[in-house]
């Protein structure tokens, strides 16, 4: 088992613990009652892992005489919204909970956002652990703190910033993991590898089989070394005013991706594989990135199976999209772009010229490129 903690710059925050191994879901109850003292938890997860993760949990708490309820949503992410939230308030007020009670959220990234929504904002905030099991969920999106819900405007447009007190890891919940999902979660370990570490760039590289089959070792390698990033990043810039946005390489034209498919056609992780592709092409432009550093990201997205080109889109309304991001200052686009691997920047006076190019890039067939 790895520990990474995480210590924010802030008396009101705790520090808290990010623990990551194999089978660490049945030691949830002691570990719960133990450091926080938990009498009461609340799990919410989605109906994918209910069935395959919930009883298990249920039980770990249980044991250790915790008081346990459940509240479930339909899986993925068409589903993080103000609609599931006011479901899950509906379901949750009438149980009479008081300030005590624990949420935890059970699941990928969806059911971290979702719960650690609900646990921000039900009467006035409760505690939140978050025991995440999607390799995407435990690299990067239960560390930080961020929480919330899509908006028909626009990807994560409401929501705050709620820290856990503890993350969970149990590594031996991605054997059940699709395919599909372990290369989205490889794909926010791509993002910190180029923004920050060049050392885990050429780790995945060379363990890319080791990691795609989810051997034990390797992946607990894996998942702490990205923990540890993403707390570093958090740590030095907890509200986004200014590094943190580095974790969004990638991200302004990846949420434009997912909006315009109003959430059903690309995954999270797939949508940021392609923004990571546009970014690289516009800092080539914009900050002479050099074109082998972008060939050397596409080649290892194409090895993992996630997308790098995306025939047929609408350059007009994914442009318009990432008007709406979070991190536009003014009504300027501000993009994370590269000057070199681990070399982040905030540009944001990129010609929308190039912007649009950047996206129209990914309009190309596989003969157009002879991949
Ligand atoms: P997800 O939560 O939808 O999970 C992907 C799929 O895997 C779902 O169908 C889910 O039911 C299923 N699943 C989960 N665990 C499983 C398991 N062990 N075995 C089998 N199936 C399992 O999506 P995700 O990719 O985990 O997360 C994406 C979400 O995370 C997006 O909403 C994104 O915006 C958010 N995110 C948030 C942050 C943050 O800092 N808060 C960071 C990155 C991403
Ligand atoms: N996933 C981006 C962040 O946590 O800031």
């Amino acid at each position: 088992m790895e520990t990474v903690q995480v210590q924010l710059p802030s008396h009101t925050i705790a520090p808290y613990s990010v623990r990551v191994g194999a089978g660490q879901l049945g030691e949830i109850g002691p570990t719960l009652r133990t450091d926080l003292d938990a009498r009461t938890c609340v799990i919410i997860t989605d109906s994918n892992v209910a069935p395959l993760y919930l009883a298990r949990t249920a039980a770990s708490l249980e044991g250790v005489d915790i008081r346990v309820l459940a509240a479930q949503f339909a899986a993925g992410e068409a589903a993080k919204n103000l609609r599931t939230v006011g479901e899950l308030y509906d379901n949750l007020l009438p149980r009479r909970l008081d300030r005590n009670a624990v949420i935890i959220a059970l699941g990928g990234g969806v059911a971290g956002d979702l719960a650690g929504f609900i646990a921000a904002t039900l009467l006035r905030g409760l505690p939140f652990v978050q025991a995440p099991t999607t390799l995407l969920a435990a690299v990067d999106a239960s560390v930080g703190g961020k929480v919330g819900i899509d908006h028909a405007a626009g990807k994560n447009l409401i929501g705050a910033f709620h820290q856990p007190r503890l993350v969970i890891t149990d590594l031996a919940t991605f054997k059940t993991l699709p395919r599909r999902e372990i290369a989205c979660g490889l794909a926010e370990c791509v993002k910190h590898a180029f923004i920050r570490d060049g050392a885990l760039l050429s780790f995945i590289e060379t363990r890319l089989d080791s990691l795609i089959s989810c051997d034990p070792v390797t992946m607990e390698k894996l998942v702490a070394w990205n923990v540890q990033i993403k707390a570093e990043i958090v740590e030095m810039d907890p509200y986004e005013k200014n590094q943190r946005a580095w974790l969004n390489f990638g991200h302004t034209f990846g949420h434009a991706l997912e909006t315009v498919g109003q959430y059903h056609a690309l995954q999270h992780g797939e949508a940021v594989a392609l923004g990571m592709v546009a970014a690289a092409r516009l800092s080539e432009k914009r900050l002479g990135l050099n074109s082998a550093i972008t060939a050397r990201l596409i080649a290892l997205l194409d090895r993992i199976g996630l997308p790098t080109r995306l025939p047929g889109l609408d350059a007009g309304a994914i442009f318009n999209a990432m008007k709406t991001d979070k991190k536009n200052r003014d009504g300027a686009l501000r993009l994370v772009l590269l000057a070199d691997i681990a070399r982040p920047e905030i540009i944001s006076d990129v010609p929308a010229e190039q912007v649009f190019q950047a996206i129209e890039s990914l309009n190309v067939t596989e003969t157009a490129t002879g991949h």
